[in-house]
């Protein structure tokens, strides 16, 4: 007859289940991990295109949004890139650093999947999978869950069910449902790291799909020099997506796009090369297509020397900060994360419990801390999956 009663059960077995679970289990509690899917970790499956970036060496804190800009310190110190990279080497799986910090598997994902699930079995949790989870009660100090047509039940119960993003993989809203019927609030949750889309003036960008180009993309205060690329529905590439997480409805996004042009270099230009057009000058610097539709709108015709200095400095301005106006993003069903979530003020900072419902925990994404674009977001899973796990 198999066991029913756990002291633990951790609801969605994704980055932060598995690593919650396996912390919990290695420290001699009998957890249940949970999962609607057929398959354990599926995002980790997919993410970093198949190599999982799976940490950031350069963890800090004011990398993670939140309406609580503090609340992911501690679990970030207890729990940081050093700690998951010393498990992955003793897993003895290859990794690379590839660009700004992020660490990659030189193989696949499905490594970090194996690892996960080979300390979750090490530490003895009890991983199903592969029915809905429904009708969560909390009486007498003990939760109950039906798992298909089974109930389990245990003291203390993790939310790790994750964000919205991406339905098509398993993704819900489960984890603010559950939040709510325990009196938690949640912070409207938004599609962050996604692509925007672009209409009205704007539109003619589009034609440009397929082309991508250096720039430092500005949202609000943040602002970030990394690629941008133009597609058949607006604005991608990391440095839109990562300002996508910080953008909000109505507000403009500016591109800088010659960020390694130095100061005054069109009238460098015209001084150098007064007889060819604008938009031979952009091209030097960037793409063709991209510079022959700028140069179109900034509608300078002729020749460089045939205009005015001050008109040359107008249209370097423009270019170093061209205001784009997305008319949205392109929803949960691109997004790689989402911003938002279960409220970090109702959450102790050091264990996830909630400060309401004592032996309620949230972890992972489903909490309202989103990190940048470059493996901080599954460092937060790692990190919050870790406090939590510490001590249920
Ligand atoms: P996660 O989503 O991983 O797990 C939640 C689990 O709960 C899932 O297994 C799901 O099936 C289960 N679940 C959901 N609803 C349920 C329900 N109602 N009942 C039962 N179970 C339920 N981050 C990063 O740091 N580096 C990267 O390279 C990438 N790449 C990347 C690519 C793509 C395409 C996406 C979509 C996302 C990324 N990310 C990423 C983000 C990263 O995948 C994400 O932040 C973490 O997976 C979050 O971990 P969680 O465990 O919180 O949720």
């Amino acid at each position: 007859m198999p066991a029913t009663e756990f002291d633990a059960i951790v609801l969605g077995a994704g980055a932060a289940g598995l690593m919650c679970a396996a912390v919990a289990g290695a420290r001699g509690r009998r957890v249940l991990l949970l999962d609607h899917a057929d398959a354990v970790g599926k995002k980790i499956l997919i993410s970093g295109g198949g190599r999982c970036n799976f940490t950031n060496v350069n963890t800090v804190p004011d990398r993670f949004i939140s309406a609580n800009p503090h609340f992911a310190k501690s679990a970030l110190a207890r729990y940081t890139p050093a700690d998951f990279i010393a498990l992955v080497e003793r897993h003895g799986i290859a990794y690379h650093e590839k660009t700004l910090g992020q660490l990659f598997c030189d193989g696949s994902a499905k490594q970090i999947v194996a690892m996960l699930l080979e300390e979750a079995a090490k530490a003895g949790v009890d991983v199903r999978t592969g029915q809905p989870v429904n009708d969560v009660t909390h009486t007498d100090g003990k939760f109950t869950v039906r798992f298909g047509d089974q109930h389990f039940t245990a003291p203390a119960l993790v939310i790790a069910t994750g964000g919205p993003s991406i339905p098509k993989m398993g993704a819900t809203g489960f984890a603010y449902d559950l939040a709510r019927q325990f009196g938690l609030k949640v912070v409207e949750p938004r599609p962050a790291l996604v692509p925007l889309t672009l209409g009205g003036d704007d539109v003619l960008f589009r034609e440009l799909s397929g082309i991508a180009a250096p720039v430092e993309a500005r949202a609000g205060k943040a602002a970030f020099r990394e690629a941008a690329l133009f597609t058949h529905r607006g604005l991608s590439g990391p440095a839109i997506l990562q300002v996508s997480s910080y953008w909000r409805h109505g507000e403009p996004v500016t591109i800088d796009l010659l960020p390694d042009a130095p100061s005054g270099w069109l009238l460098e230009a015209k001084r150098a090369r007064p007889r060819i057009p604008l938009r031979a000058a952009l091209g030097a610097l960037i793409p063709d297509r991209l510079a022959e539709t700028l140069a179109e709108r900034l509608a300078l015709p002729g020749e460089l020397g045939a205009q005015t200095d001050r008109k040359l400095a107008d249209a370097e301005a423009r270019l170093a900060g061209w205001i784009f106006r997305p008319n949205g993003t392109e929803g949960f069903a691109k997004a790689e994360v989402t911003v938002g979530g279960i409220s970090t003020a109702n959450l102790s900072s050091q264990t996830m419990m909630a400060k309401t419902v004592p032996n309620l925990y949230a972890v992972g994404e489903a909490v309202d801390v989103t990190g940048w674009l470059g493996g901080y977001n599954f460092q937060w899973a790692w990190a919050s999956g870790n406090a939590a796990g510490q001590v249920i």
